[in-house]
């Protein structure tokens, strides 16, 4: 696709239900992010996401996926540990959570467990830009690469991961200029969030996407949808529905033979 410059569409789901809205052939991709902490789960950061609670997530997702190809993130904690454990936690994404990737957060120095988890089959995206996963560390969630130094590290960084064995990699808040070039510089497909229109594809989390998520919107999330609108029109309509009793009606209700009637209540 990123040879025939054929933009690649990423879409996060976190359940059975969006996972099934994702198995359509207009996604390429389906990623259980670990945005599953704040959107769905409401933790206040990622790293608050344990990894069996992402493979609890990845199980239900896999079970509606049909065929784009599933990654998961490997959580906060769980590839930060020794070479053998990342292994033995990746497995687990693969085997118990049935997804076919997983993805990771960070640059350079995190070069050695691309390498050790690609190498042992496991295909590995990679992830530079804003790490929400040092969030703390890196002073909040703010757009990267702005200077020389931060741009610099970012496309050494995006070299290094595909060196590495990535197959492919986003970029999340940098400059587009910045993301143009780093994706012109790689083999491996570049998907952009908040990156511009010039990598190989788009990522965004399901419910900015649908518009559900009512709480703080990132300058570069659309709201291709407004099902929060939606969703708390039919509640106040229920609501009232039930209040006034006019909810179920006749045509929801379910009737008894009147004979039958008359001998239970005698
Ligand atoms: O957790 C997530 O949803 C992500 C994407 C937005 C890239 O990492
Ligand atoms: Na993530």
């Amino acid at each position: 696709m990123k040879d025939k410059r054929t933009p690649i569409t990423m879409l996060t789901a976190y359940d059975y239900p969006s996972a099934l809205a994702c198995s359509s052939n207009l996604i390429d991709i389906t990623l259980v992010g670990d945005s599953l902490a704040q959107v769905c789960l409401g933790y206040s950061s990622t790293t608050e996401l344990s990894l069996s609670e992402m493979i609890h997530h990845c199980r239900a997702v896999a079970r509606g996926t049909t065929h784009p190809f599933i990654v998961a993130d490997m959580p906060f904690g769980s590839y930060q540990v020794s070479d053998e454990d990342t292994l033995r936690n990746a497995v687990r994404l693969v085997q118990e959570g049935r997804v076919e990737g997983v993805k990771l957060e960070g640059g350079e120095e995190i070069k050695s467990t691309v390498w050790n988890l690609s190498r042992k089959g496991i295909p590995v995206m990679a992830h530079v830009g804003l790490l929400p996963q040092r969030h703390v560390a890196m002073s909040g969630y703010r757009v990267q690469g702005k200077d020389v130094d931060s741009a610099r590290k970012i496309v050494s960084d995006a070299l290094a991961l595909e060196e590495a064995g990535a197959f492919s990699i986003v970029l999340e808040a940098i400059p587009k200029e910045l993301a143009a070039y780093v994706t012109q510089r790689l083999r491996i497909p570049t998907i952009g969030i908040g990156a511009g229109s010039q990598t190989d594809g788009q990522v965004l989390v399901w419910d900015d996407m649908i518009g559900t998520w009512g709480g703080h919107k990132a300058k570069f999330v659309r709201r291709f949808g407004d099902l929060k609108t939606e969703r708390d029109s039919a509640i106040q309509q229920y609501a009232e529905a039930v209040k006034l009793r006019t909810f179920p009606d006749d045509s929801e209700s379910y009737n008894m033979d009147k004979a039958i009637l008359e001998e239970v209540t005698r």
